[in-house]
C-alpha cells in the first residue's frame, strides 16, 4: 500500500477552523477573505443568475467560457488551458504523467506540504533546495539546477511562495526554464499567490518556453469553495494526455461551479481590490508586531502572497506557543507542519476585521515568553 504521510497542516487547520463554534482569528489560513455566492453573484453591472445551470458534466478540459476567462487572466490562448478540480489536480495530472521508475523531482523546502507526499505517492522522489533565511528566502536558478540530474522529470517553483511570501521575478524564471529545457526538463511554476505582490508585480509565467502554469480560485482570488483551479502549457502533445488523464481522475468540473469561476474571473478587479485592502492593513500590523517584539519575533517581510514565514529568534519550537494562543482563540500554524518547528504559517489575508485584537494577543504571548 502506499504511505501518505498525516498531512499535519491540514490536521491542524481542521481541528480548529472546522470546529463549532471555529476559532475567532484565523491567522493560519492561506487564502483571502470569504465571499458568499450571493456577494459573488452580485459583482458587476449584470448580477450572475445561476438557476438554469444545467447540472450536467462539463468537457474535461473546461467550458469555453472558463477556458477563455482563465486565458484572459493569464494573457495566453484560451487552448492552452485546462481547467481542474482545483489545482490539487492539476498537480496530480503533471505528477501521474511525469512518473517513470527512478525518476526525481525538485521542489522548495520549505514549500506546500503536498507536493512531496503526493509526488512520492505517484512515484516521484522528492529532492530540496533549500530557501535559505540569511538570502532571504529567495528561490535561486543556482541552487535549483543544483538538484537536477538526468532522472529529474520535473522542477517546481512557487512564486509567490507558501509559506514565505518570496517572489522570483519573472525574467529570472525565463532564464531557469532555458536552462532546464537544455536538459530536458519542464519547470512547473505554481502561480496561485499570482498577482498579488507588495513590491515590484510580476506578470504571469504563462507563456514563458518550457513553462507549465498551475493556479486557482482559492488563494489570491480567495474562492477555494470553488475547487477551481487549472494548467497552462503551450505543448500540445502534453495537452491531449493532461485532458486524458482529467476525464479519468475526475471527469470534468461541475457546470455550476464553472458558471461562478467565470464569473469571478471576470471580475478578478474587485476580487483583488478586497484582498489588497485586507492584506495590506494587515501586513502593516505585522510590520508593529515584529518591530515591538523586542527581538523575540524575526521575519522576513513578504514580497507577496497571503502568508509569511516568521521564527522564534531563540529557536525554540513554535508549537506549545501556537498551542497556547489557539487556546486565546488566535490560530497560526506551527513551523514544524512545513519541517522547520522554530517557525510559525502567519496568514494575514482572511482576517478583514479583528486583525488588530488577534496581532495584540500575539504580542502579548511574545512578552510574555
Ligand atoms: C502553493 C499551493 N499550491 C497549490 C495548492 C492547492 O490548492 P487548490 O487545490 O485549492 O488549488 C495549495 C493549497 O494550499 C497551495 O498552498
Amino acid at each position: 500500500m502506499t504511505h501518505l504521510p498525516p498531512f499535519a497542516l491540514d490536521h491542524w487547520l481542521s481541528a480548529y477552523d472546522f470546529a463549532t463554534p471555529p476559532i475567532a482569528y484565523n491567522l493560519a489560513s492561506s487564502t483571502g477573505p470569504r465571499w458568499s455566492v450571493a456577494d459573488l453573484c452580485a459583482l458587476g453591472d449584470a448580477p450572475l443568475a445561476i438557476d438554469d445551470a444545467v447540472l450536467s458534466y462539463a468537457p474535461p478540459q473546461g467550458s469555453p467560457a472558463l477556458r477563455h476567462a482563465i486565458a484572459a487572466f493569464h494573457g495566453v490562448d484560451a487552448d492552452s488551458v485546462i481547467a481542474t478540480t482545483g489545482s490539487s489536480e492539476a498537480l496530480s495530472i503533471l505528477f501521474c504523467l511525469g512518473a517513470r521508475p527512478g525518476a526525481n523531482i525538485v521542489l522548495p523546502d520549505p514549500g506546500y506540504p503536498a507536493y512531496a507526499a503526493v509526488a512520492q505517492a505517484w512515484g516521484l522522489s522528492p529532492r530540496f533546495y533549500r530557501l535559505e533565511r540569511a538570502d532571504g528566502f529567495a528561490q535561486r536558478a543556482d541552487a535549483i539546477l543544483a538538484q537536477v540530474d538526468a532522472d529529474t522529470s520535473l522542477v517546481i517553483l512557487n512564486t509567490p511562495h507558501n509559506p514565505t511570501g518570496t517572489v522570483m521575478p519573472r525574467d529570472e524564471i525565463a532564464v531557469l526554464a532555458a536552462a532546464l529545457a537544455t536538459r530536458g526538463v519542464p519547470l512547473l511554476v505554481d502561480e496561485v499567490y499570482h498577482p498579488l505582490y507588495f513590491t515590484a508585480p510580476q506578470p504571469s509565467a504563462a507563456g514563458i518556453p518550457n513553462v507549465i502554469v498551475t493556479s486557482d480560485l482559492s488563494k489570491a482570488l480567495s474562492l477555494p469553495g470553488l475547487r477551481t483551479g487549472w494548467l497552462i502549457d503551450a505543448d500540445v502533445d502534453r495537452r491531449a494526455r493532461m485532458i486524458d488523464a482529467r476525464s479519468y481522475f475526475t471527469i470534468s468540473s461541475s457546470p455550476l461551479l464553472e458558471r461562478l469561476a467565470t464569473h469571478a474571473l471576470t471580475h478578478s478587479d474587485a476580487i483583488l481590490d478586497r484582498l489588497r485592502a485586507v492584506a495590506q492593513a494587515n501586513i502593516a500590523m505585522l510590520d508593529a508586531l515584529v518591530a515591538g517584539s523586542n527581538g523575540r519575533l524575526d521575519w522576513v517581510r513578504p514580497d507577496g502572497g497571503t502568508t509569511a514565514f516568521p521564527w522564534l529568534a531563540d529557536g525554540r519550537d513554535s508549537r506549545p506557543f501556537c498551542q497556547a494562543l489557539a487556546a486565546q482563540g488566535v490560530l497560526l500554524a506551527p513551523g514544524d507542519c512545513f519541517g522547520h518547528p522554530a517557525h510559525m504559517r502567519l496568514g494575514f489575508a482572511q482576517q478583514a476585521e479583528g486583525f488588530d485584537v488577534a496581532a495584540g494577543r500575539i504580542a502579548a504571548a511574545l512578552a510574555a515568553l
